[in-house]
């Protein structure tokens, strides 16, 4: 489908195209072969080998000038979909080993290559700092320290993603607190590998705006009408779930019923390479599988872009 598209979940590494990292690799004579599949894709057995594989594809990238290389690679990708505006989750722990000094010439070359990719592809790029999870609650903190250093016209969002079967989203509501007073916004991966319980925790313990994935909500009624009372808005990712078996198929995703009872959802790839998926695509298979019209999909651009983590001079430029 041809319409301007607001992408508000992309890992920037789970992102790499392999060509990419294969050739990073080449480059520095670093072996992870056996991360590819023998058409050149990534292969992983299940999320928890997709952590491990999404770990070492970031291996090689171990520079500013490797993220500066990777963003415009991205966006590349992202700009060819139709997407005008996304927002993409940084992790210290990955840019830099969370040294402060480390982390700002990461994010330093990463902005470079957006405000590049901005004039040459029309498409805005804004970050979301992101713990992993199963890293624990203390690197946690330190990454929230470098979210709260950096934090400005770019570095707009605060996350939680990795593991959610590790650990409570309580065990990082210091790291939250910090952000929030930081002036972040929010948001935090729940609802995909845990249920219904693990999306009350995280709106409850670290008060977040938007929730990443969000869809085992639909287990429980009460919560859906709550989430959609609240306007708390789910960043849907259908094809990452599809890939990763959480639903065996488009029509059986809970984005459809989600919608039908007037939760905000948003569209978006979370590591499309990974999961063989673009925005482009996710559109159409979702056109297909519910009979989604152009109607529907400027609805759910529209509450994205009125969730984007940016001012509203960036809002009013990209509507
Ligand atoms: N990091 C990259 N992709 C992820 C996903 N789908 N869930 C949690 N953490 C992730
Ligand atoms: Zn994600």
């Amino acid at each position: 489908m041809n319409l301007p598209k607001i992408e508000l979940h992309l890992h920037l590494e789970g992102a790499a195209p392999p060509a990419f990292i294969r050739g990073l690799a080449r480059e520095k004579s670093i072996d992870i072969s056996g991360i590819f599949a023998e058409d050149g894709s990534y292969a992983y057995r299940d999320f928890r080998h997709f952590l491990k594989v999404y770990e070492a594809a970031t291996s090689v990238l171990t520079g500013p000038e490797e993220y500066r290389r990777l963003t415009l690679a991205v966006l590349e990708e992202s700009a060819a979909s139709g997407v005008v505006y996304s927002e993409t989750f940084l992790s210290p722990d990955f840019c830099g080993g969370r040294d402060l000094g480390a982390w700002r010439e990461h994010l330093h070359a990463i902005e470079e290559a957006a405000a590049e990719a901005e004039r040459t592809m029309g498409i805005t790029l804004r970050a979301i700092v992101t713990p992993i999870r199963h890293f624990g609650p203390d690197k946690a903190k330190e990454t929230a320290l470098c979210a709260a250093e950096t934090a400005g016209r770019f570095v707009t969002g605060f996350g939680l993603a990795g593991d959610e079967t590790v650990g409570k989203p309580r065990d990082f509501a210091w790291s939250f607190d910090m952000a929030r007073e930081a002036g972040l916004r929010l948001t935090c991966h729940a609802g995909e590998w845990g249920g219904p319980d693990s999306i009350r925790d995280a709106l409850r313990d670290l008060r977040v705006e938007r929730i990443g994935h969000g869809v085992r909500a639909i287990e429980d009624l009460a919560l859906v009408d709550e989430m959609a009372e609240r306007g708390i808005v789910l960043e849907c990712c259908p094809g990452s779930n599809i890939a990763l078996g959480i639903y065996p198929g488009w029509r059986k995703h809970p984005i459809g019923e989600l919608y039908r009872r007037e939760v905000k959802v948003t569209v978006s790839t979370d590591d499309p390479p990974f999961f063989h998926t673009t925005m482009a695509r996710e559109y159409d298979r979702l056109a297909e599988a519910f009979d989604w019209d152009e109607g529907v999909f400027r609805t759910i651009a529209r509450t994205a872009l009125d969730a984007a983590f940016c001012d509203p001079d960036t809002r009013a430029r990209i509507a």
